[in-house]
């Protein structure tokens, strides 16, 4: 039995309970936005974007989409997968940078929306780590026996924090969201091991500032020269650090994990630049061929990279059953993260849900549509009735 260190979360064959992936779901906005879009009214070139960071276009959501919204959608999907039903639900967590609100957060109005009126609901903020993040405190959960099922979803509309006049960063970002349903079961693989780690004197490297912050009652920019809401990014400081820890730490997941890196079949980075996934895999002497890269399509969706790159590694028929898989996300905190999974139930190409069950999640759909609207209803007229009252 291995036992928790200082160097990471050993968490592998604890208990009985193992907290398998089992369902698996993304979305993104209606609307692409190619290099060449962009250079209409930024100053830049598909050659530059295309050769620096391996990007070709990114999503952009529209005034009807939003982070709750791409959350939801890849949440349905990830329950179609798994085939249960929202309320079978105990944790909702969304890990994003976006929140739709600072509260309600995203995930309670996921929760709303889908009827999964049996699970607590959460955001979580590490940034592009955010979702690794999430998944270890999920999975941990399950195997202490505090939760048997949870929907971990990674959502971003980055859109709506980039400086558009700062074209290092704008040129960046895109918008999505990715989600995974993580269940309690006894056959023993599923989330091995986690490793989780911030160093937040880089803090300044990488940021957003909000309500919170100390220049938040002043109209100009920070005194470090940060824009309220907006990302301001050391692009080359952040570049040295990632390529820096995602092979430090895929390898510190393994070693917690009882594996050797060479044991791993694919790597699922978080797809900031395909220039540091390429290092990271020299630096790991992994073939590149076993290192996830998206990124030209979806440019970096921060929390959502990592969960949109695992499900097109599974519609790719890139994971089989028993295949270990490494986890790996790095961003603003700073933080980064890894975990070492070992694929288990069910056969990603064997998945198919039963048609009853389908429509119970439907229906429950629509439940939760009246069931909010009805309550809002009842809250409005039951304070009209106490004003006449008074
Ligand atoms: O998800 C969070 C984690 N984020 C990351 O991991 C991002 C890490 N950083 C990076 O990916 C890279 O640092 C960038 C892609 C952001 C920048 O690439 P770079 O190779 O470090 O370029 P640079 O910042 O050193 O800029 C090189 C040149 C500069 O011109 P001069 O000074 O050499 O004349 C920039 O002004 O490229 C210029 N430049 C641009 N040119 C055209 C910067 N941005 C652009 C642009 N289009 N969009």
């Amino acid at each position: 039995m291995e036992t928790s260190d200082k160097s990471g979360i050993a968490n592998a064959d604890l208990t009985a309970r193992h907290a398998h992936v089992i369902g698996w779901g993304k979305a993104v906005p209606e609307t692409a936005m190619s290099n060449d879009d962009l250079s209409a009214f930024v100053d830049t070139s598909d050659d530059w974007i295309y050769a620096r960071t391996g990007i070709k276009q990114r999503f952009i959501a529209n005034e009807g989409e939003s982070t709750a919204t791409l959350a939801y959608l890849a949440a349905q999907q990830a329950l179609e997968v798994a085939d249960i039903l929202p309320t079978d639900l105990d944790l909702i967590v969304v890990a994003t940078s976006t929140a739709e609100n600072i509260f309600p957060s995203t995930a309670s109005l996921v929760q709303d929306w889908l009827n999964a009126h049996e699970a607590g609901a959460f955001d979580l903020s590490a940034a592009c780590s955010g979702f690794v993040y999430a998944m270890n405190m999920a999975a941990d959960s399950i195997r202490a026996g505090s939760i048997d099922s949870a929907l971990v979803i990674g959502a971003e509309t980055m859109s709506r924090i980039l400086d558009w006049q700062d074209r290092s960063t704008c040129i960046l970002f895109g918008d999505g969201a990715g989600a995974v349903v993580l269940q309690a079961n006894e056959t023993p693989g599923g989330v091995l091991s986690g490793v989780l780690r911030s160093d937040g004197a880089g803090g300044d490297l990488l940021a957003i500032p909000s309500v919170g912050s100390i220049d938040a009652n002043q109209s100009r920019a920070g005194a470090n020269g940060y824009k309220l809401y907006k990302m301001y990014m050391a692009g080359g400081e952040v570049f040295k650090f990632a390529t820096r820890v995602v092979s430090e730490s895929v390898e510190q997941a393994c070693k917690l994990a009882g594996i050797k890196v060479e044991d791993i079949n694919l790597v699922i980075p978080h797809q900031a630049n395909l220039r540091i996934l390429q290092a990271a895999a020299r630096k790991l002497g992994i073939d590149s061929d076993k290192f996830m890269s998206n990124v030209e399509r979806y440019g970096n969706t921060s929390a959502a990279s990592i969960p949109i790159a695992l499900c097109e590694a599974i519609e790719e028929r890139r994971i089989q059953n028993k295949d270990h898989i490494a986890l790996v996300g790095f961003g603003g905190g700073l933080t980064w993260a890894s975990m070492v999974i070992r694929w288990g139930i069910p056969k990603p190409s064997e998945q198919q849900g039963s048609l009853l069950n389908r429509q119970r999640r439907h229906v429950q759909y629509r439940i939760a549509k009246w069931r909010s609207r009805s309550r809002r209803w009842r809250r409005r007229v039951n304070s009209r009735v106490r004003d006449l009252q008074s």
